[in-house]
């Protein structure tokens, strides 16, 4: 990561003390391809008072305005702002969410499927069991019955570390932050993900900012659970590559995956012999490696 360079910076005198106003460029460019963020921070005193950032990815090809160019706009609009009404910003405000303090596991499993009693929600009742039976604490998202709602692409999460959706995605991001093994138990649906758990691996777009512009870091290992209607291979074709991407693009380091085709409504994974037992060593040989440290 880089330090921003300041491209300018402007004092103003008011009645509630002398403001400072700083435009500065940071080169996101490690992150993705010309991405520059450019912040403005109001300091009152050596106070900050109000911070705006934008970065370059936040402007839609054909805008009529360019980031630097809004940032530029803004920066004028804040001096005239301040100097006419400088009491409104000697008012904190808050711009960044914290993520909740507690909600960290060891183990965290994604439950994709809407079937709360379906073949995938058996995997992660499984995986769940192995985290207690090694003496980890583990915890099942089932994302259907989450307030989960989809990446709209503001890029906001690369200026500040925060995504400004107001949902349940919060206790995922955390708990992932924290989490030394990450299970994805997921049916095919139409030859990938359902939505509900492709909109989390897009919102989880936040995690890789945090990972990225705040320094944090995720050092789980991954395990991909999945199950199909159709017989063979050729189900998966899709669907271990984009969990594939979703972890590796957050730094975790994938297992092979454990896969289970050919399961419908009248056959389900508890009546395939060997499936429980396959799914819990798979756990269990990722979780002896946590617990090695
Ligand atoms: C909307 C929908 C789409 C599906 N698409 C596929 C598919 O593309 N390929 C496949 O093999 N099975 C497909 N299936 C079947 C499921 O993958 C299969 O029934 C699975 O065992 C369900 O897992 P669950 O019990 O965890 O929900 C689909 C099922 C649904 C409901």
């Amino acid at each position: 990561m880089n330090e921003d360079a300041v491209e300018k910076t402007v004092e103003i005198e008011t009645p509630e003390g002398t403001f400072t106003i700083r435009l500065s460029t940071g080169d996101l460019g490690y992150v993705y391809p010309d991405m520059v963020r450019y912040t403005i921070e109001v300091l009152c005193g050596t106070r900050p008072v109000y911070t705006y950032a934008i970065n370059s990815y936040e402007v839609p090809p054909g805008s009529l305005f360019e980031a630097g160019k809004v940032a530029e706009i803004a920066f004028a609009r804040l001096a005239h702002d301040i100097r006419s009404r400088p009491e409104i910003y000697t008012r904190r405000r808050v711009f960044t969410r914290p993520l909740p303090k507690e909600g960290a596991y060891d183990v965290v499993i994604l439950q994709g499927s809407p079937r709360t009693f379906g073949n995938s929600a058996f995997a992660a009742s499984w995986c769940d069991d192995e985290a207690g039976r090694a003496g980890l604490s583990s915890r099942v998202f089932s994302i259907h019955d989450m307030d989960i709602r989809p990446c709209v692409g503001c890029y906001v999460c690369y200026n500040e570390g925060y995504c400004p959706i107001d949902d349940d995605m919060p206790w995922i991001i955390r708990a992932i932050e924290s989490a030394s093994l990450v299970v994805v138990c997921t049916p095919v649906y139409t030859n990938t993900v359902p939505s509900g758990l492709k909109a989390v691996m897009d919102r989880c777009q936040w995690l890789h900012a945090r990972v990225k512009v705040l320094g944090e870091e995720v050092r789980a290992r991954g395990l991909a659970i999945a199950v199909a209607g159709q017989p063979g291979k050729e189900p998966f074709a899709c669907v271990t590559p984009v969990v594939d991407a979703f972890m590796k693009n957050l730094g975790i380091q994938p297992a092979e995956p454990v896969l289970f085709s050919g399961l419908d409504r009248v056959r389900d994974i508890r009546k395939i012999e060997g499936a429980e037992d396959e799914i819990r060593a798979a756990v269990r040989t990722l979780l002896m490696h946590t617990t090695e440290g």
